[in-house]
């Protein structure tokens, strides 16, 4: 029985190359899904030209015109809902959102972080864990909840640290490898795969126990 495609809204709120992804993977055929809308906090944001030039409905608000942090997040997540998303993705969604947004969408809002969580929440994940001295480094994909970066861990992909690594060359190495990993978890989540009980992330109706691993195939495992 063929399903329809998953239906998603993908909050950005610079470059895109996330987006990017899920828009290739989409294109070639190998991503079942709809990208419904784009939403971003930034109204000159890459990103939103990205979605523009692949023909996918955007929105743009500006935080400055709202009397505070939680009003625009109400708005926000209004307009989203218009869309009747099966998944928000947070691809570069620089905003901490009010946990009173987040409530009703527990289960169906992931987000892609440049760290090995729990390792790193925040920013400048790459430049702390070359100051740690880590051997490896790498991204992972999240439910989201009201905590920043916490949620129960789907996914992860690592790559070593090299001694003439910087923030910069460390950022250029892992972002394919976020590509990769986003794009896997949106193509669990497409295939009715992955929920969320709770707190623990089920696969196929089984809890994880560690997330999985993006392997050198770019597949998960
Ligand atoms: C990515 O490294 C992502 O993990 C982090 O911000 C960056 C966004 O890149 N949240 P892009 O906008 O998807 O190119």
């Amino acid at each position: 029985m063929s399903r329809p495609p998953l239906r998603l809204a993908v909050l950005v709120s610079g470059r895109g190359s996330n987006l990017q992804a899920l828009i290739q993977a989409r294109d070639r055929g190998t991503l079942p899904v709809e990208i419904a809308l784009v939403a971003s906090d930034r109204l000159a944001a890459p990103a939103l030209r990205r979605a523009e030039a692949a023909g996918i409905a955007t929105l743009a608000l500006d935080p400055r015109s709202y009397p505070q942090r939680a009003a625009f997040d109400a708005d926000l997540f209004a307009r989203i809902a218009l869309a009747a998303p099966d998944l928000i993705v947070l691809a570069g969604f620089m905003r901490i959102l009010d946990a009173t947004v987040l409530a009703p969408w527990q289960g169906r809002i992931i987000n892609i972080h440049p760290s090995l969580l729990p390792k790193y929440p925040g920013l400048h994940t790459h430049a702390r864990a070359l100051e740690a001295g880590d051997r490896e480094h790498g991204a992972s994909v999240h439910f989201v909840t009201a905590q920043l970066d916490g949620g129960p861990l789907i996914a992860q992909a690592r790559l070593p640290i090299e001694a003439a690594d910087s923030a910069d060359t460390l950022a250029q190495r892992l972002l394919p490898l976020e590509h990769a990993l986003l794009t896997a978890c949106v193509g669990l989540a497409a295939a009715r795969r992955l929920q969320l009980d709770g707190t623990r992330v089920l696969l196929d109706g089984k809890p994880l126990s560690t997330p999985l691993q993006l392997d050198a195939h770019a597949r998960l495992a």
